[in-house]
């Protein structure tokens, strides 16, 4: 991976740190996502020993903020000049409805109109630094969930599992509707289930504050499939494909409905203020 950047989102904790730090082992110049400079800095010094890279930079942008979003994007390429792989990896599970600056359900802000609008926005310098990768982190937990078109925002009924599968859900349309736009272009877009990793994120699926801490192998080994989608040569041709363990799969049925995710996109795009 030497020579490539990769921006990975959530890249402070968990999965998403742990997949800076293998890209970073491979020589990758990897920019960290974090929303606390504090928590970002303390991670971007981590990353940097555990890889033995000093080539890793933050940028500080809360995802659910779609301002916060447009100047991530615009800072980016201030200071970087190529991206070879997009990580949208950053997750929430709030335990009770929260609505973010820009009156949007902040799951289906952060988790999904987050990986649309960064995603987009950056969508002109992959294209320039092409062949580049998109990597979107799902849940196998998208295959319990269905769309409720009529309620996306969560406003009759908040159920923090279900809303969080439903986000799930949407990272999967969103990959392959992405893909199949992006067909003849040298970005692919694919997306995974990186396995079941005691992290905060886990804790808060499962309804607890806290859970056990996961070892650095468990969330290691969580990373693994984002860093194979991210870098192996054997997928460089490969788009519009859901991953578990590094091997293609089938995702849930409604999952491939081409009607619900270019529904979806467009919903997408009218609420982020892009063009559909
Ligand atoms: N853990 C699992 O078992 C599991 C299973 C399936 C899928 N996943 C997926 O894996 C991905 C990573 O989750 P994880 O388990 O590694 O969770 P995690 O340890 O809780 O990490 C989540 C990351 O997202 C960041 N984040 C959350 N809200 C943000 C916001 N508004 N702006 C910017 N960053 C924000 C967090 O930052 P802070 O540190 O500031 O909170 C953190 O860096 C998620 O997409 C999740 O859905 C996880």
């Amino acid at each position: 991976m030497n020579g490539k950047t990769c921006l990975i989102t959530g890249g402070n904790a968990g999965i998403g740190k742990a997949t800076a730090v293998g890209l970073a082992k491979m020589g990758a110049h990897v920019i960290i996502v974090a929303r606390s400079s504090v928590r970002g800095e303390l991670a971007l010094a981590d990353i940097r020993r555990a890889s033995g890279n000093d080539g890793v930079d933050l940028l500080v942008a809360d995802l659910s903020s779609q301002k916060q979003i447009r100047q991530l994007a615009a800072d980016f390429q201030q200071r970087f000049s190529r991206l070879d792989v997009l990580v949208n990896n950053a997750g929430i599970i709030p335990q009770r409805r929260q609505v973010t600056e820009d009156g949007l359900e902040m799951q289906f802000a952060v988790n999904h109109l987050a990986y649309f609008l960064l995603t987009n926005l950056l969508l002109d310098v992959l294209q320039a630094s092409a062949p580049a990768r998109i990597v979107n982190v799902s849940s196998m937990v998208h295959g319990w969930a269905s769309l409720d078109f009529t309620d996306l925002q969560h406003e009759r009924r908040y159920d923090p599992s279900n809303v969080y599968a439903q986000t799930k859900l949407m990272n999967v349309l969103f990959t392959y509707e992405l893909a199949r736009r992006l067909a003849g272009t040298a970005v692919t877009v694919n997306c995974l289930h990186p396995g079941v990793v005691g992290t905060k994120l886990y804790a808060n699926y499962m309804g607890r504050s806290q859970t056990h801490d996961a070892s650095n192998s468990e969330i290691n080994q969580g990373a693994q499939t984002s860093i194979y989608l991210a870098s192996s040569p054997d997928v460089a041709d490969v788009t519009g494909a859901y991953f578990v363990n590094k091997q293609t799969k089938r995702s849930t049925a409604v999952s491939y409905d081409k009607g619900m995710a270019r529904k979806l996109w467009d919903i997408s795009a009218k609420l982020t203020g892009l063009p559909a």
